[in-house]
């Protein structure tokens, strides 16, 4: 068994191996792989007995399940109305042009990803953005070149 297949089988006992548990499984190797390829979502569907389209069809269906490589910190925006009323295009527009990105771009150097989401659950702080798993709210241009120029030193 290779590393993969080790987390994968781990996630099946801990969750189960029924339909309902493959959220949590998908989530679980999002989680350790960062995105979910073709093989580990063939794996998921050997290891859980579900079929591979199953596995597939859920894992496109959220947004927040990854299937393609991310940069090191994926930079989430809400794009709901709250936000996008409170200013979201401009603090849009200030991490596209720190980041020289566009949304579903990642950098040359692989440390940023960018995305829009839906919204977050922060719109009465809005707008709202993830990095990763930490909230950043009431974002204007300025503050977001802050919270930004932090996570290029890290
Ligand atoms: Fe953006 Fe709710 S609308 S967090």
């Amino acid at each position: 068994m290779n590393p993969a297949q080790d987390l994968i089988k781990s996630l099946a006992e801990k969750h189960g191996r029924n339909r309902e548990n493959l959220l949590p499984v998908l989530q679980g190797v999002v989680e350790k792989e960062k995105y979910l390829t073709e093989y580990l979502m063939i794996e998921i569907a050997r290891e859980m007995n579900l079929p591979a389209a199953e596995v597939y069809g859920t894992a496109t269906f959220y947004s927040f399940l990854e299937h393609k490589k991310m940069g090191e910190y994926i930079v989430r925006i809400c794009k709901t109305i709250t936000c996008s009323m409170k200013g979201k295009n401009q603090v849009l527009l200030a991490i596209q042009d720190m980041l020289k990105i566009g949304v579903g771009e990642t950098t040359a150097d692989g440390k940023f990803s960018l995305l829009e989401t839906n919204c977050l659950g922060w719109c009465h702080k809005a707008p709202a953005m993830l990095i990763n798993d930490d909230v950043h709210t009431d974002l204007t241009p300025e503050t977001v070149r802050e919270i930004l120029s932090k996570y290029m030193k890290k």
